[in-house]
């Protein structure tokens, strides 16, 4: 290892590159995500050796009973212990939840807990049921295996939401998810606070809920893959066991090919199957026609029973002007009443909110409702930028922003864990039409000066939600897709706004998501099951490039469906790619970028570890060529390899050289890298980029440029101190 002077000059590079930023932070402290509002380490452990025995005071109930056992069956999970109440008598839990909550499972449900963690065991006390779960949830990640045993780390937590409503969406409408698959995400949820699941159940690729009313939905709209009545209601009743609020969602008057192809009389313009994607995002209801209005009545009145949250998500988003302009007779009816199609979408609103209201439902829909005026208390959902936050609440609207959080950018956590709700930044989501038709096209996350609000207006944001669209998602891949990120964005939603340090949210994320994987996530067991598909022989080449590669970005990778990022799913194609397979975050490359930049700084103890690590990815690139000749459905990453395996060269040789013969093949594998993920960095630059074979993103590329920047540095020390320049 060369002596290298200084190499803080690498970072800025590294930013530019829309790459976080590592540096080493001490794991001494319990990964807790979402952080506590006030959270005092104690010195000290409690040793988890026996069963738990409980102590109730106050409020006890049939639901505090079950979530104790599930807390109990954690533990025992995540200590590899048996810890089942009425053996050997172990930690003593004191619960004392002050009162019922009669705003449970409302926005006011009371969250606030305290919790006290010693040698003599655990006390929480709760305002409410809702905080019984909080706390128990930061128990569970309070456990820590030493070498001795697991323990309980000794703490005091006083700790309360900074949003009330904090939520993830899963779209169920272009894959279906099974409810064995929800139900593990609402098991995720409890774990890291998330208290709504938006369920996106309708759209143009699927209807997914029974309907007794208009049983043609589930016959001919669903494909065979939807929930009955009876499974909704188990499911509601599932997630209100956690504390967690199901929203559902039905699209309309756009985003509602599905739906218009079991009842294409309601349509503005003719649907007929095939699926055509062309027309399974453009077609939409006929808002003039007063049989398809009782249609949306029927059917929105029979779902807000099955639904019992106060909230019913109409969707809106999305509307083609020209599905209702291109039909002479809605063109002619809009001109008799002196429409556009913006007052008439608003018409439509009007009348939806209205049949709700019956039903006792505040209505909810995505930021085009902004379009025209409507009743102020319908809650809007921001997606387009955060200049529709602050349209909306200063129209008086109460907002849920879920623009800056769509995990199907496939953005890495650091970049959607750095938006804050009430920042003014603009997200660069719309896509073409959308985008010129209501919004100037942003940069991703730039600020924008037109979202700038007042603290009235912030007040008026209830909460944030991070949303997965599944259109190249599968159940196989949406654990992978969602988590670790949507903890993330949980303590981005549940925290204060100082809390912001990339760094730590780094050190987190990893241990977070090893404990979730013990308690059911299988994120890894999943991409593991989909690698061995791929290849069948070795998995291992393939695992050591996945593991330090990540999927292209910004819906790069969409393009496998056409411009149109849309696949039916009546017709299904398969999605088990390295891309598909591959994490937006991996540990890996940002340990060895932190290990870098710790042995830049004088840790030289490390080198020989970085060093046997840039040797197994250049090595891995003869394997990975040997492995294609035997599964042919791995070629496709072997550019993918070979650039892993110049990156590491470069990295090695910047350790070991100080000659400069080396340089050009360096310099020359990180321009390759920098322009693979300028090609992705936004929409805009997806849509004029070509992307890289196999759609695959080099993580260690700041740790190569960290190394080979440090050695050129030292490098020019050393030839001016010689004389040459
Ligand atoms: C949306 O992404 N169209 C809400």
């Amino acid at each position: 290892m060369p002596d290298i002077p200084c190499f803080r000059s690498v970072l800025p590079l590294v930013f530019m590159m829309g790459i976080c930023a590592h540096t080493p932070v001490a794991v001494a402290e319990p990964a807790l995500m979402p952080q506590p509002r006030t959270y005092h380490l104690q010195s000290g452990v409690a040793p988890l050796t026996g069963g738990v025995a409980v102590e109730w005071q106050g409020m006890r109930s049939a639901l505090l009973d079950q979530a104790v056992a599930r807390f109990t069956q954690r533990l025992a999970a995540l200590s590899g212990r048996d810890l089942a109440p009425g053996g050997r008598p172990g930690l003593t839990l004191r619960i004392h939840c002050l009162a019922p909550d009669a705003d449970m499972l409302s926005i006011h449900m009371r969250e606030h807990y305290r919790l006290r963690t010693d040698a003599q065991g655990a006390t929480l006390e709760a305002d409410g049921p809702a905080g019984v779960l909080r706390g128990l949830a930061t128990l569970l990640q309070l456990v820590e295996r030493q070498e001795a045993g697991p323990v309980l780390d000794a703490a005091e937590i006083d700790d309360s939401p900074r949003f009330a409503w904090r939520g993830l969406l899963v779209d169920v409408s272009r894959h279906f998810m099974s409810l064995a698959a929800l139900e593990r995400q609402l098991d995720m949820m409890e774990l890291t606070k998330l208290n709504v699941l938006h369920l996106h159940l309708s759209d143009g690729q699927g209807f997914r809920v029974e309907s007794r009313l208009y049983p043609r939905l589930q016959q001919v709209a669903s494909h065979g893959q939807y929930y009955t009545q009876q499974q909704v209601r188990g499911l509601v009743a599932y997630a209100a066991r956690r504390g967690i609020r199901i929203v559902p969602e039905f699209d309309t008057p756009g985003h509602s090919y599905a739906l218009l192809l079991a009842y294409p009389q309601y349509a503005a313009q003719p649907v007929a199957a095939p699926m055509d994607p062309k027309r399974v995002v453009r077609a939409a209801i006929d808002p003039t026609s007063p049989q398809a209005r009782d249609f949306i009545a029927g059917l929105y009145h029979e779902m807000a029973g099955l639904f019992p949250d106060a909230y019913f998500h109409v969707g809106g988003d999305e509307v083609r002007p020209d599905e209702w302009t291109g039909n002479s007779r809605i063109n002619a009816w809009m001109q008799q009443h002196g429409y556009t199609t913006a007052t008439l979408q608003a018409m439509y609103t009007q009348r939806v909110h209205d049949m709700l209201a019956r039903d006792g439902r505040i209505m909810m829909g995505w930021d085009e409702l902004l379009d025209a005026p409507i009743p102020a208390s319908i809650v809007i959902e921001s997606w387009r930028g955060s200049r529709y936050t602050a349209a909306a609440t200063q129209a008086g609207h109460p907002v849920v922003v879920s623009s800056g959080y769509y995990l199907d950018l496939l953005l890495p956590a650091a970049e959607h864990y750095r938006v804050d709700p009430l920042d003014p930044q603009g997200n660069g989501l719309p896509p073409d039409q959308v985008a010129q038709a209501h919004a100037p096209f942003l940069e991703p996350f730039a600020l924008d000066p037109a979202a700038r609000m007042t603290p009235v207006q912030d007040a008026r944001v209830m909460g944030a939600e991070a949303a997965l669209w599944t259109e190249i998602v599968t159940e196989e891949m949406l654990d992978n897709r969602l988590w670790p990120r949507a903890a993330a964005l949980a303590e981005r939603f549940w925290s204060s706004a100082s809390v912001r340090d990339a760094a730590s949210l780094a050190t987190r994320l990893p241990v977070v998501q090893a404990e979730l994987e013990l308690l059911g996530n299988r994120a890894t067991a999943d991409r593991a099951r989909m690698m061995a598909r791929l290849a069948p022989d070795d998995v291992t080449p393939l695992a050591t490039l996945l593991s330090v590669t990540s999927p292209v970005r910004n819906y790069a990778h969409n393009h496998v469906f056409g411009p149109s990022r849309v696949v039916p799913t009546a017709d299904p194609r398969p999605l088990d790619r390295a891309a598909d397979i591959a994490a937006t975050d991996n540990t890996q490359a940002a340990v060895f970028y932190r290990d870098v930049l710790s042995c830049l700084a004088g840790h030289k103890d490390l080198a020989a570890s970085l060093r046997a690590r840039l040797e197994n990815w250049r090595d891995n690139d003869a394997r990975l060529r040997l492995l294609a000749q035997r599964d042919p459905s791995v070629a496709e990453v072997l550019p993918a390899s070979a650039l892993l395996a110049r990156l590491a060269q470069a990295g090695l040789d910047a350790m070991n050289t100080p000659a400069t013969a080396w340089r050009e093949q360096a310099e020359a594998a990180l321009a390759t890298a920098r322009g693979q993920f300028a090609a992705s960095a936004s929409m805009l630059a997806v849509r004029t980029s070509p992307q890289p074979a196999g759609d695959l993103l080099p993580d260690i590329t700041p740790g190569i440029m960290a190394l080979v920047q440090a050695a050129r540095s030292s490098d020019s020390v050393v030839r001016q101190g010689a004389g040459i320049r």
